[in-house]
């Protein structure tokens, strides 16, 4: 078994979620492929390695790029160990140029790493001040002070309601154009302030009442719906029969698109129920492993990030073919 320089303090404080269900679902084994779509801090990527696994690791962030090649360095075997900078959304095509194809195993552990989360300078969090930015990668598309900048009020509400799940959706986008139209929003404190004036304060609010609207412009800015779901289905096709997908989810906008890619791909027929007779020749490609997952009370207990993780395993199936609608 491969040795691995002793783990810093800094990466403890940033503790894989549902590492151990994780790799459960993945059904590690010495000399497997797999593909974690998300290195972040490296922490799951570790284990497999640890066990056994060769791993391809992506990454939207460069900072992960960063991280990712300091844990190549402290490798015994680094050719086991290779890192795509990237956008999950691409998987397909960034594991085929990486020699990665009939692979036994992709893990999705979706949203934000605690380092961005942490670095006032990436915009995320609004209990310190900050750079409006928000962008996995700082380097591409548009930043969320330049989003908030140019978009209509109604379209800023329809994102804020959609994506944050925010019935105050109305109120905020109103009181941010206005906001705007006084000063340019360039920083993560001020719009705080402008939410928490536009909805009243705080009145013994269990949150702070930015943190939907965080949640659903850090989600437009990113696109991560879209990609959520460009990458799972090519996921899919990456597989290996028997291949595993494991999917860690921290809200019902990011688990929602993988149920329902799950349960298509699990489905054996997809004629609309109406029809008495099948025609649609469709045969599953995925078998579901189990239902969905929760991090235990102990896990909870150390790590309260876990507490809303949801985690999905599903099975690549010999054969199959594809089964949703829209593609058929
Ligand atoms: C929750 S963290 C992953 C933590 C990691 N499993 C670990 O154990 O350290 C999610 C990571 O996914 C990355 N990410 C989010 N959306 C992405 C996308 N569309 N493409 C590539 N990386 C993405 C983020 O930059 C972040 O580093």
């Amino acid at each position: 078994m491969m040795t691995l320089q002793p783990t810093s303090e800094r990466a403890l404080s940033h503790a894989p979620v549902m590492l151990t269900e994780a790799l459960a679902g993945l059904a590690v084994r010495s000399g497997g492929r797999y593909v974690d779509a998300t290195f972040g801090g490296g922490g799951h990527t570790r284990v497999i390695l640890e066990r056994g696994g060769v791993v391809l690791a992506i990454d939207a962030d460069p900072a992960a790029a960063i991280r990712a090649n300091a844990l190549r360095e402290s490798l015994d075997e680094p050719d086991r160990f290779t890192f795509a900078a990237g956008n999950f959304g691409e998987i397909g095509a960034i594991a085929r140029r990486s020699g990665f194809d009939q692979v036994d195993g992709v893990l999705f552990d979706f949203g934000l790493s605690s380092f961005q989360l942490d670095d006032p300078e990436r915009g995320f969090a609004f209990r310190f001040d900050g750079p409006l930015d928000m962008r996995m990668n700082p380097a591409v598309g548009e930043s969320a002070a330049d989003l908030i900048a140019r978009i209509s009020e109604a379209e800023l509400a329809r994102l804020i309601r959609e994506f944050g799940e925010e019935s105050r959706a109305r109120q905020i986008a109103r009181g941010i154009v206005a906001a705007r139209t006084r000063e340019p929003i360039i920083g993560t404190a001020r719009l705080a302030a402008v939410i928490e004036a536009a909805v009243g304060g705080r009145r013994g609010a269990k949150i702070h009442p930015a943190t939907k609207t965080f949640q659903a412009i850090r989600i437009a800015v990113n696109d991560e719906i879209g990609a959520i779901e460009r990458g799972v289905r090519d996921a899919i096709e990456l597989l290996a029969p028997g291949g595993r997908l494991v999917t860690i989810a921290f809200h019902s906008l990011e688990d929602r698109p993988v149920k329902s890619i799950i349960a298509a791909e699990s489905a054996a027929c997809v004629c609309p129920p109406e029809q008495p007779v099948c025609t649609c020749g469709a045969e599953p490609r995925l078998k579901r492993v189990g239902g969905s997952k929760r991090s235990s009370e102990l896990e909870i207990a150390h790590n309260p990030r876990a507490r809303s993780a949801v985690m999905r395993v599903a099975e690549r199936l010999p054969g199959g073919k594809r089964t949703d609608r829209e593609d058929r």
